[in-house]
């Protein structure tokens, strides 16, 4: 963490007032590993499906989170001290005191305490557990205003806007909805640096699907992938998807899709394969909406660390929001072909409720003909309830066409932690070696996704190879590559600067320069180093950039 800091990877939020656990600033070089992780992000998660970006608010209405079911259920457990006042997370603090793993109930919580008799780090007793929610709110509007949330998961717009995005997509599933933001949540005690966070980022995908064919056109992709998966009995194992899902071990195939496409896209990004593995929930564990889900779980210095949460929310997001808003959020899907169904049918008999119902009789008869076959029928008639009895209806039996049916689609969602990912990415990539006699700290990051693509260095910090330095810097930046120029310090510094950094490539004018305008390419994980014309720079390392290519396939090679 002190290189991340010293670095310019991660800052502390508000350090000159002392900091504020839950906060952190990305640094330049953070900021720009985060960004080339979020653009891998939409590679695979966006353009490569059939699913389109969105940008929601983060302020929302309270509504939203009343038909969510979060007003009432995003809560963690939390104990506050009589004595000293300090309130934390209880299933953590039990968790670093007694080392016990709890349910995360108020009752279990209360259970540990007394069977331990916890106490407080100050020696204080502590107050019953009770849950304490996790958004924070605040107020639309001057004055009272509107009650309104950060929201903590960017879902919700996505939910919210269902209808538009069905339009968008011309009414078919299967499809997606992305968004790329921030979230909050108000925890309780975050004690964990960058891994748990007060404000964070999350890249989302909602894949709605119809709950009838829960199977993803490129399923095939992936399905031969092995991946290590711990069950919700703690039960290992290294499987195909395609098995996972034959045993059932996953439940249906766009879950094993997105487990097996997440694993690509982390290891893309510089993720461990022997330091990654999916863990099913365990049933007491789950969020509210959820009735399946998966984390993508990286061993770290703080542990296994969660992610990506890939659960399967059921229909229960967009059945609130319908109940909640009054708003239709069925799909009509259309069968292959019409079906023909035998179905029991209200005919009206309009000579016995013309003399009863007189001017009612027709409107009466409108209703009758949609209502549900019963002995007896309630009907609505300008706010007043009218009992329709069996003498003024038949029921018959009639065969009809159907040509589709409505259903509530069901939401599959990936959702990545993008701080946690970006923080385990460099975790992954630091390492230390011998260079030259010389202990070396590296960040082997992959070449994609490096802040700082290449560096243009002068041998010596004198004109005139500063001058053309500089030039072959600038004629890089426009060329669109990530550049630095810097010419303090000896070269060696320099080279060690930029292997701490995890810049791949650095390029040294030296005198060599002036005679045939070539330069050298310094690769930083193997050190090794090749002449190029300036004029090939461009094509080279683009090449370079997107690929694992090793240096000396583009020059000659320099300095053995
Ligand atoms: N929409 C589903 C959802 O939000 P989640 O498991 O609560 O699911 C998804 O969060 C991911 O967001 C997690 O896997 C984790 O990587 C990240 N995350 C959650 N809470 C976080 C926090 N307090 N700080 C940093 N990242 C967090």
């Amino acid at each position: 963490m002190e290189m991340l800091v010293r670095r310019g990877f991660l800052w502390q939020s508000f350090e000159i007032y002392g900091g504020m656990a839950g906060f952190i600033d990305y640094a330049p070089l953070g900021t720009g590993l985060r960004r080339r992780i979020e653009d891998i992000w939409r590679k695979y998660f966006v353009i490569n499906e059939r699913a389109a970006e969105i940008d929601t608010p983060t302020v929302c209405i309270e509504e939203v989170f009343i038909a969510s079911g979060h007003v009432e259920s995003f809560t963690d457990v939390a104990i506050e001290c009589e004595k000293c006042g300090r309130i934390f997370r209880a299933d953590h603090y039990v968790k670093e005191k007694l080392g016990i793993d709890v349910d995360e109930t108020v009752e279990a919580i209360k259970e540990v305490m007394e069977t331990y008799g916890l106490e407080c780090e100050c020696g204080g007793k502590f107050k019953d557990p009770k849950p304490l929610g996790l958004m924070f709110s605040t107020t639309i509007g001057p004055g009272k205003g509107k009650r309104g949330y950060l929201r903590p998961e960017t879902a919700q717009g996505m939910f919210v806007d269902f209808r538009r995005l069905l339009d968008y997509f011309r009414g078919k599933l299967p499809f997606g909805a992305a968004q790329i933001g921030r979230a909050y949540r108000n925890e309780i005690s975050p004690r964990q640096g960058v891994i748990r966070l007060r404000e964070f980022n999350q890249a989302e995908l909602e894949y709605f699907v119809n709950p009838k064919e829960k199977r993803h056109p490129e399923f095939y992709k992936v399905a031969s992938d092995v991946v290590k998966l711990v069950d919700k009995f703690d039960n290992e194992h290294e499987i195909t998807l395609r098995e996972a899902v034959e045993k059932g071990i996953i439940a249906h195939e766009v879950l094993a899709y997105f487990i097996g496409k997440t694993r690509r896209f982390l290891l893309e990004i510089g993720i461990k394969d022997e330091k990654l593995r999916f863990r099913q929930h365990k049933d007491d564990e789950r969020a509210h909406y959820a009735v399946d889900c998966w984390d993508a779980e990286v061993l770290t210095s703080f542990g296994w660390v969660e992610v990506v949460g890939i659960a399967d929310r059921s229909d229960y997001d967009l059945r609130r929001h319908s109940m909640y808003s009054g708003e239709d959020l069925a799909v009509f899907i259309q069968y292959s072909e019409p079906i023909r169904v035998k179905k029991k049918k209200v005919i009206p008999k309009m000579e016995k409720l013309g003399p009863v119902f007189k001017d009612k009789a027709k409107k009466i008869a409108e209703m009758l003909k949609d209502a549900t076959p019963a002995d007896e029928i309630v009907l609505k008639i300008d706010s007043e309830e009218v009992k329709i009895t069996r003498e003024f209806f038949e029921v018959v039996e009639v065969e009809e066409e159907i040509a589709g049916e409505k259903i509530i689609p069901h939401v599959i969602e990936p959702s990545f932690g993008l701080d946690r990912i970006t923080y385990a990415v460099l975790e992954h990539a630091y390492d230390r070696d011998i260079v030259d006699g010389e202990e070396r700290r590296v960040l082997r990051l992959k070449r994609w996704v490096a802040p700082i693509q290449v560096a243009v260095l002068p041998l010596l910090s004198r004109e005139p190879f500063t001058t053309r330095a500089q030039e072959i810097a600038s004629m890089l930046k426009s060329e669109g590559f990530y550049t630095e120029y810097d010419d303090s310090g000896s070269i060696g510094r320099r080279y060690r600067r930029f292997d701490e950094i995890g810049t791949p490539f650095c390029i040294t004018v030296d005198h060599q320069t002036f005679e045939d305008d070539t330069v050298t390419i310094r690769d930083r994980d193997t050190t090794k180093q090749v002449r190029v014309k300036v004029s090939e720079l461009p094509n080279v390392l683009r090449e370079l950039l997107n690929s694992e290519k090793d240096i000396t396939e583009f020059g000659i090679v320099f300095r053995e």
